[in-house]
């Protein structure tokens, strides 16, 4: 008997589904009992990665699992994101094939089925439910949103290998896969903010083999969506990412970003001070140094250590921190500037290109590691 049941002989085929929750305790109870009926060809394992819902959701994923063996519960505490819960439901699924779709009803559990029965019927690595192919219907999506996916998607083909550009969307959250074929690929997705499709296509450098079927993408019955402004700017972070060959981890470009937005908010706070408020220009620079320092250190603690975001009064040492360790280079960068413009080479330009480098490294590395106290 026990023989019988290792061997796998006699058995049915597996197939996961992985659904990544955060408040979705309406939605969930009514999803699973469509995904507990939807097909009699598999034996399904349902793993629910909830990252410590503030609405009961995890308990009662917990009480359900505790009554029907399918349903499993990934309960992270101090982890999130969608793309990491994502991620974490594949590690850990045994099924022969993975489904991952939202819960909270948007996706149906028609299209798994039918984006499985493609995979196997054309020996895809991936199938991808679409909300945008012939024959997909949106339902759930302001105006607003399926112009930012569309656009968000013309981005994303063009920045992907070739092979993927028959695809239609590169961002939806509904997807099968043949895990055995991809599983190192999906090891080395990144795994910041909504995007984990993108991210694996881009980290496949083509050898994924990708097909599509459509979708009805339903309203939101009960709660809000999760995507925000920060979830936008990961994905422009991804999109630089991908287009600058992978090559500058993805907080540095973020950092970066932010930093250049810096320099145009210390121009204009200079220019206000100056010319409205009628201060000299020695008077203004250091108040504008300051504004245009702790605007850099509220942004990047809103986006790029988000992670890690300080509040209360942790928020106010990690500003003092923030301005000694931004000071700090202030003095090494007109050094090195100086010296750049009189041994190496008398380019202005250049020798305070050279300075702002240092100052960028430095900065980066030094307030990951002090201010947000990451590696
Ligand atoms: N575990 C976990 N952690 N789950 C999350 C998190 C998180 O931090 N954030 C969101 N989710 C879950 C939600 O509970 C939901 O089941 C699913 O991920 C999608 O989140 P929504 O907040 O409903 O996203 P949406 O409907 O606005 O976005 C849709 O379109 C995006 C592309 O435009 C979804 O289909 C996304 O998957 C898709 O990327
Ligand atoms: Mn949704």
């Amino acid at each position: 008997m026990l023989g019988n049941d290792l061997s796998g002989k006699d058995l049915l085929e597996r197939l996961s589904i992985v659904l990544p929750t955060y408040n979705e305790r309406e939605n969930i109870i009514p999803l699973l009992g469509q995904l507990l009926t939807c097909t009699n060809d598999y034996e399904l394992e349902i793993l629910v990665v909830d990252d410590d819902s503030t609405d009961g959701t995890t308990q009662l994923v917990k009480d359900l699992s505790s009554r029907d063996r399918r349903i499993r519960l990934i309960h992270r505490v101090g982890r999130s994101g969608l793309a990491s819960a994502i991620k974490e439901g594949l590690m850990v699924a045994t099924g022969d094939f993975i489904a991952v779709m939202d819960s909270d009803g948007q996706h149906e559990p028609k299209a798994v089925i039918n984006a499985l029965n493609k995979l196997r019927k054309d020996n895809f690595n991936l199938v991808v439910g679409s909300r945008f192919l012939k024959g997909s219907e949106i339902r759930g999506l302001s105006y607003r949103r399926t112009g930012g996916s569309t656009l968000a998607n013309s981005f994303a083909r063009f920045s992907l290998p070739e092979v993927y550009s028959h695809l239609t969307d590169y961002m939806s959250g509904c997807f099968v896969i043949d895990l055995n074929s991809c599983d190192s690929l999906v090891r080395k997705v990144d795994v910041n903010g909504f995007k984990f499709l993108y991210e694996l296509l881009s980290v496949s450098g083509g050898k994924i083999s990708a097909g599509e079927v459509p979708l009805t993408f339903q309203p939101r019955e009960y709660g809000i969506s999760k995507l925000d402004m920060a979830i936008l700017w990961d994905f422009m972070i991804s999109l630089i990412h991908t287009f600058t060959f992978r090559f500058l981890p993805r907080r540095a470009i973020s950092f970066a970003l932010v930093g250049a937005f810096g320099v145009l908010v210390q121009l204009i706070s200079t220019n206000i001070i100056m010319n409205v408020m009628n201060y000299k220009f020695e008077v203004a620079l250091p108040f504008s140094v300051v504004i245009a320092a702790t605007s850099n250190y509220l942004i990047n603690n809103a986006l790029t250590f988000r992670a890690h975001r300080l509040k209360s009064l942790g928020l106010l040492k990690g500003l003092l921190k923030f301005l000694l360790v931004a000071s700090l280079p202030v003095l090494a960068n007109v050094g090195l500037a100086t010296t750049f413009y009189s041994v190496v080479v008398s380019n202005a330009v250049l020798a305070q290109m050279s300075g702002i480098l240092v100052v960028f490294v430095w900065n980066y590395a030094a307030s990951s590691r002090f201010v947000w106290n990451t590696p």
